[in-house]
């Protein structure tokens, strides 16, 4: 995924530009790249590496301007260096592009004058292509019409045109938003990266584009001038700043007590201890739940199969979406397809949604940015309530989809009669003490990061866990991967005599999650196991647990006793502060890890 930028000001607006792009890097951080014009001349500044890099080389090689744009790259086409970074220009055109040109190859082929690309990238077509049919004569907007028709694949667009003094958009599945300011107007990815400068946003739609001036701004589809919404965004410089913590990640960790309560409110009447989730599709009809997603999502699927199984007797089928869409399954009338995603932007989910929808399914989804893609081709959907995560890791989307998933599991057992008033009313009450239970569990930061400094030299890392503590396992591992490049694999722990305890020996640390439960002693057995062999054990537990593992632990973190049902909202938190305790320990960029970003919008 990469973060696009575009601004038409009175005044300059290349510093404005570059403060944007550092709110969009989490969208992509390899090389970025900024254009102007000057005197009816494209001039661009382009550099590999974070943005800091784009910024020296514009102290140096200063350019000034009232119209631009800029871009953070993820590389998909060609390594991330200075020659692929965008914007990709000819004397003409400048564009900057996120997503994927799928016949960029056969436009390549079709390009009279193909010498003159410079890169590796399928975005450079875009700028010969509309180059050429500007120089054919035709207008903008039927330059921009047939470039709608002649590009397959995912794109957004920022463009500028050398002799027009005018800001330029163009979408078609991928995001794109316009900002409204005063003397000013702008472009950009999402709201977060319009938060330095507005809170006035509307959203393109696919095969939309728009023609910006300082005090005007106009939005055509299919050639006729169409209106889209305004809307104030929620999303404020503040809940995009980092708050005192050094990371994101950090903060975002700490923002989960919060995340939760203002989720909790949102479905839960606290004075009635009721559920007050009014939906359309979760209703007694529903007797059997697919749910897809990717990454830490689809864990949180992983998670809620057990609660929609336990609460509403039904059964579930879950994958990920880079598999489930070349599956040739149906759909009964009576069941319901789930996608969980923290951007609403994940290709590969978007793809699987698509796919499913021409089934005639009923879709369902359950994203952390309103207006996403996701959000707009579900049949219904919800928003987690966890605010802007910047922090490529995810933390508090994971924690607020858990709980949004199981107030779902609640409400449609309460609706098939599988939930009783009173059990309605113990579960809300279990649930109401989750924000307080996690900013305990929080309050014993220190003894984690005791533990990473012991083990964030390791290079393979086991993370054991049976039922929903299993999920929580295959996302402690893919944390730690993710965020300090240590090779750690999740295992459900009645699997690793199967072959993989193969692997234990004293240099590989093995987390065990196993909260006090009825499947706790299995879980301690499967540790000995790994006792047995030398293995290190570190036990994520509770204080009962700790009193039974403790003599095969080499160290044991215990979280605040709860409920089963909230056990795998609390088991989160002290597997996110190893991973990022581990990362800081071993000095890797936490928020911006090699090889990532935040949301992949490539398949
Ligand atoms: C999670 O920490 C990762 N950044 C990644 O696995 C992520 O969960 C995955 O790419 C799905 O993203 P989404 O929730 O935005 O769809």
């Amino acid at each position: 995924m990469c973060g696009i930028l575009g601004i038409i000001s009175k005044k300059d607006i290349i510093t404005a530009m570059i403060d944007g792009l550092k709110k969009l890097a989490y969208r992509g951080y390899d090389s970025s790249g900024l254009a102007t014009i000057n005197d009816k001349t494209i001039i661009k500044r382009r550099a590999s590496g974070k943005i800091e890099n784009l910024e020296k080389l514009l102290e140096h090689d200063p350019i000034k301007g009232n119209l631009g744009i800029a871009h953070t790259r993820w590389a998909t086409h060609g390594a991330p260096n200075e020659i692929n970074a965008h914007p990709h220009a000819t004397s003409k055109v400048a564009i900057v592009h996120n997503g994927i040109i799928e016949n960029y190859k056969d436009i390549i082929a079709e390009l009279k004058n193909k010498n003159l690309l410079n890169s590796e990238t399928d975005s450079e077509v875009i700028a010969h292509l509309l180059t050429n049919f500007l120089e054919e004569g035709f207008d903008i907007n039927k330059s921009i019409m047939k470039l709608l028709e002649k590009l397959k694949g995912a794109f957004a667009l920022g463009i500028l045109i050398s002799n027009e003094n005018k800001l330029i958009a163009v979408r078609k599945g991928s995001p794109l938003a316009i900002g409204y300011g005063e003397n000013q107007n702008y472009i950009g990815s999402d709201a977060v990266g319009l938060a330095p400068y507005t809170k006035k946003i509307s959203y393109l739609e696919d095969g939309d584009w728009a023609v910006l001036d300082v005090d005007k701004v106009e939005i055509f589809n299919q050639g006729k001038l169409v209106n889209r919404d305004i809307n104030i965004t929620s999303i404020s410089r503040l809940s995009i700043e980092k708050g005192g913590f050094k990371h994101y990640m950090h903060k975002e960790i700490h923002e989960q007590p919060t995340a939760i309560g203002e989720t909790l409110k949102s479905f839960i009447d606290l004075d009635t201890k009721s559920l007050k989730l009014n939906s359309k599709l979760f209703n007694e009809s529903i007797s059997r739940i697919t749910m897809i997603a990717c990454g830490t999502s689809s864990y949180a699927c992983k998670v809620a199969r057990f609660w929609f199984e336990k609460l509403a007797g039904i059964p579930v089928h879950i994958d990920i979406a880079s598999e489930y869409r070349y599956r040739n399954i149906t759909h009964s009338d009576n069941e319901l397809v789930l996608f969980i995603s923290q951007s609403g932007e994940t290709r590969d989910t978007i793809a699987c949604l698509e796919e499913i929808k021409k089934t005639g399914a009923k879709t369902f989804s359950i994203v952390n940015v309103s207006e996403s893609s996701i959000a707009r081709l579900s049949d219904e959907t919800i928003l987690t309530l966890a605010g802007p995560e910047i922090g490529v890791a995810s933390t508090k989307a994971f924690t607020t989809q858990l709980f949004t998933l199981l107030i779902l599991a609640v409400k449609l057992g309460v609706a098939k009669n599988k939930v009783s008033p009173d059990e309605e009313k113990t579960i809300i009450d279990d649930l109401i003490e989750v924000p307080s239970l996690m900013t305990k569990t929080l309050n014993n930061e220190d003894k984690i990061r005791n533990i990473a400094s012991e083990i964030y030299t390791a290079r393979d890392v086991l993370y054991l866990g049976r039922g929903e503590a299993h999920a929580i396992a295959l996302e402690g591992a893919l944390k730690l991967k993710e965020i300090s490049y240590i090779h750690a694999e999740g295992y459900a722990a009645g699997e690793l005599k199967h072959g993989p305890i193969a692997l234990v020996d004293e240099n590989v640390p093995v987390i065990g999650i196993l909260p006090t439960n009825k499947i706790f002693n299995k879980t301690a057995s499967n540790l000995a196991e790994v006792y047995a062999r030398g293995g290190k054990i570190i036990s994520i537990t509770d204080q009962k647990g700790a009193k039974k593992i403790n003599d095969i632990s080499s160290y044991i973190f215990s979280i605040e006793e709860c409920s089963e049902l909230c056990q795998p909202l609390i088991l989160a938190l002290p597997i996110q502060l190893l991973a990022y305790h581990i990362a800081v320990f071993k000095g890797t960029d936490v928020d911006q890890p090699r090889n990532l970003a935040k949301s992949v919008t490539v398949e």
